[in-house]
C-alpha cells in the first residue's frame, strides 16, 4: 500500500488533496501540518469512517523544527512527498515577514533534509519510484503588464515578502535534485478558490462582508488581475504531476479564468442577489480602499505544458465555480465563524 506524506494537509488545499487520496486511492495519508491559524480539520474528519480513518495518520509537527521533521519524515516513510505547508497569504507577509522566511525556507530546507535521507536509505526499488512534489505559486514569476502570460521559463522576479520566500523554496528543491539527485517535480499555480478556504482571501471575505452588510474592501483600482482556479482542478493538476510529472520539471497550471478583480467580487454579488436577496444590490456595498503595498498587477498562467504533456485540463469554468463556492458558504457560515474565533482573527484589514 503506497504511503504518502502530505505536508500542509490541515489548510485549504492540502485538506482537499488529502480528502481526495482517502476518498479515492487505498494510499496511507501521513498529514503533516503544524496547526496553524489557518488550519482545520473538519472537512477531513467527516470522511475519517469506518476503515478510511486508519489510513489518515496526523503528525502536529512545524517544519521549523529540524528533529521533529525527521522524526515525522522517519515515522511516515513515504513513497511520495506533496509539500504543500506555507505560510501563504500575501498580506501577511507584508505584516509580519518573518514568519514566511521561517516556515517557506527554513521549512522547506528542514524537510529537503529529513526526506533526503529517508530516500537515500530506500531500498533500490522504492527509491526508483520514490517522488518528492513541490507545490508553489505563480507569483514567484512576478507581475504581468497587458498581455503575456507565465509559463515554465518565465524569469523570476518575486516581489512580496510570500512570493520571495516561495522563490526561495523552489530554488531549495531544484538544488536538491541537481546537487543530490532527489527526484523532485515542481508545480507553479494560479489563485485558488473554493469550498473550506480560511476566510481572509479574497473570495471569501466578499461573501462573509456582503452577508454582513458590511463594506467590502476593493484594493487599489480593483482591476488588479488575477488567473482563478477551482481548488478541486487544481488538485487533479497536483496527483498528475506527481505522479506522471518528469522529474525535474516544473508545470505552470491556471484555470483560464483570468478576471479582474471588480469583475469577480460583481460575479459574487450577482450571485447573492439571487441567493439572498436583502432589497439592494449586494455590489452597492464595494468600496474601493488603499492599495496592497506592491501589488502585483496582473497573473496569468500558460498552462500548455501540463496539458499536453499529462493531459490536465481544469473542469469547472469560473461562474460555475463561484456559484458553487458561494453556495458552500451560504451551507457552512457556523463553520466560518468558529474558524475565525478560533484563529483571533475578525476579518479586519491585514497588511
Ligand atoms: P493555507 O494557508 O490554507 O494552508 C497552509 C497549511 O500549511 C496550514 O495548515 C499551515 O498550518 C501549514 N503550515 C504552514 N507553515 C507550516 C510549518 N512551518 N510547518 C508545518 N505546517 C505548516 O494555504 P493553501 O492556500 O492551502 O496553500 C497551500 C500551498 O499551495 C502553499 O504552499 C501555497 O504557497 C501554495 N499555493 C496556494 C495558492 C492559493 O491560491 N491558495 C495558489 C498557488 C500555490
Ligand atoms: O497567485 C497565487 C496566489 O494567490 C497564492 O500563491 C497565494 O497563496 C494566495 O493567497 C493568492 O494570492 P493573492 O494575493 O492573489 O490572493 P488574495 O485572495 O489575497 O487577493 C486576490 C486579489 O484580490 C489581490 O489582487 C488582492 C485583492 N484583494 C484581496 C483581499 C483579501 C482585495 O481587493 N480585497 C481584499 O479584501
Amino acid at each position: 500500500m503506497m504511503r504518502v506524506l502530505v505536508t500542509g494537509g490541515a489548510g485549504f488545499i492540502g485538506g482537499a488533496v488529502v480528502r481526495r487520496l482517502l476518498a479515492d486511492s487505498g494510499t496511507i495519508v501521513f498529514n503533516l501540518d503544524k496547526l496553524g491559524y489557518a488550519s482545520d480539520l473538519t472537512g477531513i474528519q467527516q470522511q475519517l469512517v469506518g476503515s478510511v480513518a486508519e489510513r489518515h495518520v496526523l503528525q502536529q509537527v512545524n517544519l521549523v523544527d529540524a528533529e521533529t521533521t525527521v522524526a515525522a519524515v522517519q515515522q511516515a516513510d513515504p513513497d511520495l512527498v506533496l509539500h504543500l505547508a506555507a505560510e501563504s497569504h500575501v498580506d501577511r507577509s507584508i505584516a509580519g515577514p518573518e514568519e514566511f522566511l521561517a516556515s517557506n525556507v527554513s521549512g522547506t530546507f528542514n524537510l529537503l533534509q529529513a526526506v533526503r535521507k529517508h530516500w537515500e536509505a530506500l531500498p533500490r526499488e522504492r527509491q526508483e519510484q520514490f517522488r518528492f512534489h513541490h507545490i508553489s505559486t505563480d507569483e514567484v514569476f512576478g507581475s504581468l503588464g497587458k498581455s503575456g502570460r507565465f509559463s515554465e521559463t518565465t524569469p523570476y522576479d518575486p516581489r512580496s515578502p510570500y512570493s520571495a520566500s516561495k522563490a526561495a523554496s523552489d530554488h531549495f528543491v531544484n538544488a536538491w535534485h541537481h546537487t543530490y539527485g532527489l527526484p523532485v517535480v515542481l508545480t507553479n499555480c494560479s489563485n485558488n478558490y473554493g469550498p473550506w478556504q480560511f476566510p481572509e482571501k479574497l473570495i471569501p471575505v466578499v461573501i462573509l462582508k456582503a452577508l454582513a452588510g458590511e463594506p467590502i474592501p476593493l484594493y487599489g483600482d480593483g482591476a488588479n488581475v488575477r488567473d482563478w482556479l477551482f481548488v478541486e482542478d487544481h488538485v487533479d493538476a497536483l496527483l498528475l504531476a506527481a505522479t506522471k510529472g518528469k522529474l525535474g520539471h516544473s508545470y505552470c497550471v491556471g484555470g483560464h479564468g483570468e478576471r479582474t478583480n471588480k469583475q469577480v467580487v460583481e460575479t459574487i454579488c450577482t450571485v447573492l442577489d439571487q441567493l439572498r436577496p436583502q432589497g439592494a444590490p449586494h455590489a452597492g456595498l464595494i468600496t474601493l480602499v488603499a492599495d496592497r503595498p506592491g501589488h502585483d498587477r496582473r497573473y496569468a498562467i500558460n498552462a500548455s505544458r501540463i496539458s499536453s504533456e499529462l493531459g490536465w485540463q481544469p473542469r469547472h469554468g469560473l461562474e460555475q465555480g463561484l456559484e458553487a463556492t458561494v453556495r458552500w458558504y451560504l451551507s457552512n457560515l457556523d463553520w466560518c465563524q468558529a474558524v475565525l474565533q478560533q484563529a483571533g482573527y475578525s476579518g479586519g484589514r491585514l497588511g
